[in-house]
């Protein structure tokens, strides 16, 4: 069954004090509260296991937003999949698109890292998205199926089952400019018709696939209202309690 979720992506924001602060707060704010959504946020890895000891990991999951291409070993500075999945971290983002644009993250290395991630246990959230150059040239489609097939599609289909897939139009990305429900739905659609023509209908229909880009309490409902938009993935308004948790009620 397909499961909607709201996941939070702190990117490089909060102190570790300010995190614990800020995961405890919606951790409160959670607890005995039936949401129609699960709830996962995505940390720095400095944050990682402190926040998994003081949240309950069953309410909220623990994210990583990176991990590495290698296993183990002589790479000064990077952290393992298997590292990750010690904190008590459940899932990593891969593919954000900030990580493609500004650290050179190429299908070849995002094949690595979800590879390694499956292995250790984690639930990649894998990120796909075009830039605004690209939409404007109606090559949306073909970008997002080149990034799909690009870094995934080797995967079995028992592998390919376990992600979750994220659809972050590059011009949405905190610039407040948000895809309209119409927009995502369409592009959202057109990724479970990929994913089903590779690994058949069964598989795509219980694929999660968010939609991410200045998502917010004001257009998270028509958002996720539509049949194939089964959550979001929250940047800015993840940052605050108040922000995120209307969010989260959406469905
Ligand atoms: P914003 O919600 O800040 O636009 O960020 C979206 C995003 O990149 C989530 O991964």
């Amino acid at each position: 069954m397909r499961k909607n979720i709201i996941a939070g992506n702190w990117k490089m924001n909060t102190t570790l004090p300010e995190g614990l602060a800020l995961a405890k707060g919606l951790n409160e704010a959670l607890k005995g509260k039936s949401t129609k959504c699960d709830v996962i946020i995505g940390t720095p890895f400095t944050h990682l296991a402190s926040v998994a000891a003081a949240i309950d990991t069953q309410r909220i999951g623990v994210a990583a937003q990176n991990c590495a291409d290698k296993e183990k070993g002589a790479f000064t500075g990077e952290v393992s999949a298997a590292m990750v999945a010690s904190t008590g971290a459940k899932y990593v983002i891969l593919g954000h698109s900030e990580r493609r644009q500004y650290y050179h993250e190429t299908p070849e290395i995002l094949k690595e890292k979800v590879k390694l991630a499956l292995a250790s246990g984690l639930k990649p959230i894998f990120c796909v998205g075009e830039v605004l150059a690209e939409r404007e040239a109606g090559k949306h489609f073909e970008v997002v199926d080149a990034q799909l097939k690009g870094s995934l599609f080797d995967l079995s289909p028992e592998d390919f089952g376990k992600l979750i897939i994220a659809y972050e139009p590059v011009w949405a990305i905190g610039t407040g400019k948000t895809a309209t429900a119409d927009q995502a739905e369409e592009i959202h659609a057109h990724i479970r018709k990929t994913i089903a023509n590779k690994y058949g209908k069964t598989i795509a229909d219980d694929c999660t696939i968010l939609y991410g880009g200045s998502m917010n309490g004001g257009n998270a409902r028509d958002l996720v209202a539509k049949p194939d938009v089964d959550g979001g993935l929250i940047g800015g308004a993840s940052l605050s309690v108040e922000k995120f948790m209307p969010i989260v009620e959406a469905f």
